[in-house]
């Protein structure tokens, strides 16, 4: 069985010292950097944009996850191409044209995700599965970092699983909002193979601790 990941969510870092936490994410056990952008349009926050992202991908070592968490997301995949993001997912529900989009964005170079409200059911990528390197469920509803688990995560977990698993398609399952220590082994037991963790890497005041142990009990 392949290696369970973390993506530690730079959202819950300390931007008054974002160099220095995207070192702790460099020298601990965590895979990738998940990095949420948000519009005010498509969810009610706005995070931060191309210069914060440029500053994280001039220091970060590991591969880049963005989250994109606004409408329109087309008009902007060539140049998150440029600011170093090696996986770029959009929301289903941002996009009409979702095929070309996922086109779009493996034309520049990038591993294409998509993302699902929690409202979502994942059957609505049935037709285009083939084509998805991600799927990011969301287990809360995307703005904010710090809300509760939604339960109902890992149904879709499994159904999501299942669909992959007979379409032969090749797409891994990133979970996303409220991953702790509590739900990590339920959802990599589910079929996940990447945990998004904000708060409760960041909150802690062991970090690398906390992330060598969130992988340990994801791969356990
Ligand atoms: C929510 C973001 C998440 C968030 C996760 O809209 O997409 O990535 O940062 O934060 P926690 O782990 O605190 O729920
Ligand atoms: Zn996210």
């Amino acid at each position: 069985m392949s290696s369970k990941l973390i993506a530690p969510s730079v959202l819950a870092a300390d931007f008054a010292n974002l160099q220095r936490d995207i070192e702790m994410v460099n020298d601990s056990d965590a895979d990738w950097f998940h990095i949420d952008i948000m519009d005010g349009v498509f969810v009610p926050n706005i995070s931060f944009g191309m210069p914060v992202l440029q500053a994280i991908s001039k220091h970060a070592k590991k591969t880049i996850d963005v989250h994109l968490m606004i409408v329109d997301p087309d008009r902007y995949i060539k140049t998150f191409a440029e600011l170093g993001s090696n996986i770029l997912t959009v929301h289903y529900e941002a996009c009409t044209h979702l095929h070309r989009t996922l086109q779009a964005i493996k034309a520049e170079g990038m591993k294409a995700g998509v993302a699902l409200n929690p409202h979502t059911n994942v059957n609505v990528l049935e037709d285009v599965i083939q084509d998805i390197d991600l799927v990011c469920i969301m287990s809360v509803n995307p703005g904010f970092g710090g809300q509760s688990f939604i339960e109902n995560t890992y149904k879709k977990v499994k159904q999501l699983k299942e669909l992959i698993i007979t379409r032969g398609a090749n797409t891994l399952i990133e979970i996303d909002g409220g991953v702790t220590n509590k739900n990590a082994k339920a959802l990599t037991d589910a079929g996940a193979d990447v945990l998004v963790a904000g708060s409760y890497v960041f909150k802690s005041s062991t970090q690398i601790e906390t992330i060598k142990d969130l992988k340990a009990i994801a791969n356990s």
